[in-house]
């Protein structure tokens, strides 16, 4: 169904405060020109992330007064589990309170000191998460994708030639697992397509190396692949969804994004091994 108004009511507004030009150019002086120093509430309009830019439903809200907080056992865990595993197919759901931590805890158990990450575009915490592992986060996007100017329509695409000329310069004893971050969040937000999804798999099985997305716009992801990618125009995003998540062994998401949550992550695994170390 096409509507050109948004299908739903906004119920509930948060003021913000207007800022002179005057007195941004001050805090950002202020701050080093480092707009990680920053005080949000001087931030007029954000445009340093995706994150909380999405608002929750009624039944969303809803759901927070239903929720059992047993102990142990709650019920609110298995609706959450069945959602996630209905969503993606993995067995294993963690859930993390945001992305970071997911990747956090991902890299303390397979990335140790020397070691090398591969990835389209390393988002910034992920990239902070390898090297406090000791390892170094590697940037392997298609030249298109550094290209602002380029109509490329999947342009978040990793190069296969990159990212195969990495293993056989580190060697694969150094390379822990690959990353693919969808969309491309640091390039953009640029997507990544199907085929380039398969071909990192085969690279990875090739050197018998885990494949992990960073999910967090999976289902932003998806839709671009519906538009843009030959052969999927029939297909619901969500099994295309479902077909993304089933050529990777793991994913870790910031549940802040296309999960429409205003806080959460998930860390997702096929192997119990691995689900059992994080
Ligand atoms: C691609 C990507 N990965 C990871 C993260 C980190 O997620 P969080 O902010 O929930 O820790 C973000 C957040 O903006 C992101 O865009």
């Amino acid at each position: 169904m096409k509507t050109i108004i948004e299908p739903f009511r906004i119920k509930v507004v948060e003021p913000i405060k207007l800022t002179t030009r005057q007195q941004r150019e001050d805090a950002l002086l202020a701050a080093g020109l480092n707009v990680f120093s920053l005080r949000a509430e001087d931030v007029l309009i954000d445009l340093l992330t995706d994150s909380g830019t999405g608002a929750m439903s009624s039944e969303q809200w809803a759901g927070v007064m239903r929720g059992d907080e047993s102990y142990a056992g709650a019920t609110s865990f298995f609706r959450f589990y069945d959602r996630v595993h209905e969503l993606t197919g993995f067995e294993h759901v963690l859930p993390t309170h945001q992305g970071r931590a997911s990747e956090r805890i991902l890299f303390e158990v397979l990335v140790r000191d020397g070691m090398v990450v591969p990835n389209n575009n390393h988002f910034d915490t992920t990239r902070a998460n390898v090297e406090h592992s000791g390892g170094e986060a590697v940037d392997l996007v298609i030249d298109e994708g550094r290209d602002p100017k380029s109509q490329h329509p999947l342009k978040g695409n990793m190069s296969i030639e990159r990212l195969e000329q990495l293993f056989e310069r580190v060697g694969p004893d150094r390379i822990p697992l690959v990353m693919l971050t969808v969309t491309n969040n640091s390039g953009g937000g640029q997507p990544v397509s199907m085929e380039n999804i398969r071909a990192v798999r085969a690279v990875c099985d090739k050197y018998k190396k885990p494949f992990f997305l960073d999910a967090c716009r999976f289902a932003e992801n998806a839709y671009f692949i519906k538009l843009r990618e030959e052969g999927y125009q029939d297909r619901t995003v969500s099994e295309i969804v479902r077909e993304m998540f089933s050529l990777v062994d793991g994913a870790t998401i910031s549940a802040k994004k296309d999960g429409l949550v205003n806080i959460g992550g998930l860390l997702l695994f096929r192997s119990a091994d691995l689900a059992g170390e994080a």
